[in-house]
């Protein structure tokens, strides 16, 4: 059975760049405690990979890293054990969390919402929504399908260039539309931020805060959404009205069910 220390970037072979290695030793102090080293081996020990390769991004929340399993690449999430991850969330995000855990309890806290950031994951994969299908979870740690190739992580869409505007518009209509009237439930969080793109189409990422269709604050969640990319696309060229957006993804169906008159 490996080490759990051997699994977090494995020592290669060939002496290594000395700074290379002295960052990579500070990463994982900063993310790879005790508890997420054991939630690591304990992923390796379940067979859902083999090996960290390295960070593709590293956030104050929590950085994603390449994994390596037999012959295809995994993507890790790891939540950072600290409490920089639920300041941030909205009200609506914590009662749903409070419903599961204390808002006291820090691990289960985490846990919780890894575990909810898989459900979601899973959901949307059901209803044929382009997302990473989920692997697995342990504690703060996260597998998922990882979305690029050996060449690296896909872009964001903020960052990718787009050939054919039209066509990712169209894209977004029907990605998003399965996610409403399939899935029923509103990211809250789109953004080209929250987006890759992968193969000329977009791929939807970071769900954990997703919400039903039918809460009170969906209908605002979609809207703001929809709003962020409105200026995307008007900034591709394309001339875009948020309304008639919204109506075409299904927004008109989100919000609490209206009492019967
Ligand atoms: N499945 C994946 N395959 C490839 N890259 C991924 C995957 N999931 C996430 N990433 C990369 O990791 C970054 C952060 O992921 P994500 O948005 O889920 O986490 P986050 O905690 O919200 O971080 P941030 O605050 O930077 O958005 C993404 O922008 C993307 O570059
Ligand atoms: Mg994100």
């Amino acid at each position: 059975m490996p080490r759990a220390e051997d699994v977090v970037f494995p020592r290669r072979e060939r002496v290594e760049d000395r700074r290379k290695e002295l960052g990579h030793r500070k990463l994982l102090d900063e993310f790879f405690d005790h508890s997420t080293l054991l939630a690591v081996s304990r992923l390796v020990n379940r067979g859902q990979f083999d090996s960290l390769d390295h960070p593709i991004s590293l956030g104050k929340e929590g950085g994603v890293f390449r994994a390596t399993k037999g012959e295809e690449y995994r993507a890790v999430k790891v939540y950072r054990i600290g409490n920089t991850t639920f300041r941030r969330l909205p009200e609506y995000a914590l009662e749903e969390l409070r419903r599961v855990t204390s808002l006291r309890n820090f691990g289960g806290l985490i846990s919780a919402w890894t575990r909810r950031e898989h459900t979601i994951l899973g959901l949307l994969t059901d209803a044929g929504v382009r997302v990473p299908r989920p692997y697995g979870h342990f504690r703060n740690v996260l597998v998922m399908e990882y979305i690029g190739d050996a060449d690296g992580a896909a872009p964001r869409l903020r960052d990718a260039p787009i050939a054919d505007p039209a066509s990712l518009y169209a894209d977004f209509v029907q990605q998003v539309g399965r996610m409403i009237r399939g899935a029923k439930l509103v990211h809250g969080d789109l953004s080209p931020y929250n987006t890759l793109y992968f193969e000329d189409r977009l791929v939807l990422i970071d769900v954990a805060q997703a919400i039903g269709a039918d809460h009170s604050v969906a209908r605002r969640l979609i809207e703001r959404d929809i709003a962020n990319f409105a200026k995307y696309f008007a900034r591709l060229g394309l001339t875009v009205d948020a309304d008639e957006l919204l109506a075409e993804v299904g927004g008109d169906t989100v919000g609490p069910p209206r009492a019967e008159a």
